[in-house]
């Protein structure tokens, strides 16, 4: 028997109360309890006040709002019921773009009961599936939250002792020790930065991020920054070069968040660049009209209201290094994009650097994209609107 054990709510949406009712009055004998709406505007205030039903049952021709608009708000709103489109004659092919955009199922009138009533059950099962899935993943995502947050706190804890050992504080250190404890240094630093991506990707998402936004001088904070990474690009055998012009610039950025984005820039230049290579750190001040004059990619939007400014700070990130193949430099944006590569120091990290570092840039009203030649390494430009 095909009717469920307990009663799942179902909503009937047909402007045509006739038919309407006698539907209704068919899936309650089988079981449901169900309601019906006669337009599209009263199924959406149904639906709002009583967000639990599984399956709607939603009539395309209707005056008022249409089937496919109600389909339309229902997605917006998050509504995780399955939806079947009931098509009258002649609709079929917008009922067909609606199971495109998110209905479960569609059904042409006039249908038989039996009919309605498989399509019913399948969609039930396809939804209970659909939520599954989405609890599975929550709780995943949920999970490796939770663990990177309490990693972190370990983590420094050692990198704190190591560095005290490092700096001789228990006794003599020479320098092939110090040389290693820097390495353990800098290990336990990639999966702190790794976990701060990671849990402020989080925040992004959730609306939750907190910045603190104030004006620095760009030239002293790209400076201070790179110098950290001096050390770093010597014991790789890199040449670190920061070329920075001598009038300075202000932007309005928050200061651990700017100096997070380009740590993970130089941490990916110094990553992808062998031995004997070089990293070109620069900026410069330029007007609009030279702004405007760059090849901008279509993947990183100019902000709205950032035009209002007159100059900009051009910041760039170049390295010798593998480069990245031209089709793949937008998605390396995205959360979670690593390529193959060869060596193990490659593979390392999660592919999440960029969009932290995409996030952060958006919040500061800036741009950032890649540039890329084939065999000739890569360039990260970043935009950032000057401030008085
Ligand atoms: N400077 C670079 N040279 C070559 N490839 C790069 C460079 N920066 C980033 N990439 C590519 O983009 C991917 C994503 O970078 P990122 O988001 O920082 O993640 P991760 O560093 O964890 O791999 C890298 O895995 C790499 O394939
Ligand atoms: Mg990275």
């Amino acid at each position: 028997m095909l009717a469920p054990k307990t009663p799942d709510k179902i909503l009937i949406v047909d402007d045509e109360q006739e038919v309407g009712l006698v539907l209704k009055e068919y899936l309650d004998d089988e079981g449901f309890d169900s309601s019906l709406a006669l337009d599209g505007s009263a199924a959406l205030d149904m639906i709002v006040t009583e967000n639990d039903f599984s399956v709607i049952l939603l009539d395309i021709n209707m005056p008022g709002l249409d089937g496919v608009t109600v389909l339309n708000r229902l997605q917006d709103s998050g509504c995780d019921a399955a939806v079947i489109m009931m098509s009258g004659q002649g609709s079929e092919e917008v009922a067909v773009k609606c199971m495109r955009n998110g209905a479960e199922d569609y059904i042409s009138k006039p249908f038989a009961f039996e009919d309605m009533l498989q399509r019913i059950e399948r969609a039930r099962a396809h939804r209970l599936e659909r939520l599954e899935k989405q609890l599975l993943q929550k709780e995943k995502e949920d999970f490796i939250l939770m663990l990177s947050h309490d990693m972190k706190n370990p983590l420094t804890a050692v990198i704190g002792s190591i560095d005290i050992v490092r700096e001789g504080c228990l006794g003599n250190v020479n320098e092939e020790q110090k040389e290693y404890l820097q390495s353990a240094i800098d290990s336990c630093n990639e999966v702190v930065v790794m976990i701060d991506n990671l849990l402020d990707i989080r925040k992004f998402e959730a609306g939750k991020i907190q910045m603190a936004i104030n004006s620095y001088n760009a030239q002293e904070l790209i400076s201070k920054i790179s110098d950290q990474f001096a050390r770093a690009a010597r014991h790789d055998g890199i040449e670190l070069t920061v070329e920075l012009e001598p009038h300075s610039s202000n932007i309005a950025v928050d200061k651990n968040a700017f100096s997070r984005v380009l740590g993970n820039l130089l941490g990916n230049a110094l990553k992808f660049t062998p031995e004997w290579g070089k990293i070109v750190v620069s900026s410069k001040r330029i007007t609009k009209d030279e702004m405007l004059a760059l090849k901008i990619p279509s993947y990183a939007p100019i902000p709205p209201g950032t035009l209002d400014n007159a100059c900009f700070v051009k910041l760039a990130v170049s390295d010798t290094g593998n480069g990245i193949p031209q089709g793949e430099l937008e998605r390396i944006f995205d959360r979670f994009t690593q390529f193959p590569r060869k060596t193990e120091r490659e593979r390392s990290g999660a592919g999440l650097g960029l969009a932290y570092c995409r996030l952060s840039i958006e919040s500061f009203h800036g741009l950032i994209w890649a540039e890329c030649e084939a065999g000739q390494g890569s360039e990260f430009v970043i935009l950032l609107p000057c401030c008085p």
